[in-house]
């Protein structure tokens, strides 16, 4: 144990840690994969970052879910990884595209199942088959971000601030996971507009939901090598061609923010009574 300090403040800080998902450039992780109309949404996910994550948390075979689907960037990595997935999106238009892009991923040999609905993910009881419950091994998702939605989550009747909206979100997966499910949230700060929310919004509402932060890793939209950072993405955030020196700090706005959270069903959390028995 670090110099004395009490166990359950060490257990309490989230590993740190730098993914690397630009070393090829992000038109190449996409070649191929989405049907025409589908770059017309504005904050797809990268696949590594995606594919990353599958891989790192999930086993063949497992149901992968994303409750915020956008063109359904998870839903035909995991395919692509022999997982099965199932995905909810909002818009009708992004579900149609993610369906479509779930079918070329399978005519590609992905050997995964996936199915893409519409629906709010804030009511995902609304939405979901209770046969689901328990059987979801991995969360991967993306709230909105950026102007003109950066800090909202659109409900049906009103919108809602990122954590209340993000918190409903996860609180509704709950019932789907498995005990030893992960969750993970990523989220892009946009470099062109000052942030909305607060930077613990996502902790927050990990924490609203009763998740455990056990991650909190940056994913690099750059291309590192040879001590540089080179932007990958004609369209994505400006990286830093040649990182700039404050002092002694180099920034970059190509960045993604990676939280990962552990379920932990509450049987875990109650104490064993006097015999060692939990309830
Ligand atoms: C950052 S994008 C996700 C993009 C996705 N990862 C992809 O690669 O295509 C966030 C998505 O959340 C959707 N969304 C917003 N509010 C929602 C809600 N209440 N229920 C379901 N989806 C919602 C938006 O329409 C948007 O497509």
């Amino acid at each position: 144990m670090a110099d004395g300090q009490p166990i359950a403040s060490l257990m309490s800080v989230p590993q740190r840690s730098v993914w690397l998902l630009g070393q090829r450039p992000v038109d190449a992780q996409r070649r191929g994969k989405y049907v025409p109309g589908s770059a017309a949404h504005p904050q797809r996910m990268w696949p590594d970052l995606a594919t990353a994550a599958i891989i790192r948390y999930s086993q063949p075979g497992n149901l992968i879910l994303d409750p915020m689907a956008g063109v359904g960037t998870t839903l035909i990595e995991a395919v692509a990884a022999a997982r099965d997935t199932i995905g909810i999106e909002y818009e009708p238009n992004w579900v149609r595209l993610a369906q479509a892009n779930l079918h070329r991923a399978n005519q590609a040999g992905g050997t995964g199942q996936g199915t893409a609905l519409a629906g709010d993910a804030t009511a995902l009881s609304d939405v979901l088959p209770s046969a689901l419950r328990g059987r979801v091994a991995l969360v991967v998702t993306s709230p909105p971000h950026g102007r003109p939605l950066q800090g909202r989550v659109a409900n049906r009747t009103r919108r809602v601030d990122l954590a209340a909206g993000l918190t409903a979100v996860l609180t509704g997966c709950l019932p789907l996971l498995r005990p030893d499910a992960t969750v993970v949230v990523t989220l892009r700060r946009h470099p062109n507009h000052p942030p909305v929310d607060p930077p613990d919004a996502i902790p927050a509402a990990g924490a609203g939901a009763g998740l455990t932060l056990i991650e909190h890793n940056i994913g690099v939209l750059a291309d590192a090598h040879d001590g540089q950072l080179v932007p990958t993405s004609p369209s994505s955030p400006p990286a830093t061609t040649a990182p700039r020196r404050d002092g002694s700090s180099l920034h970059t706005s190509a960045y993604e923010d990676i939280y990962v959270f552990r379920h932990q069903p509450t049987t875990d959390l109650v104490a064993p009574d006097q015999h060692g028995v939990r309830p």
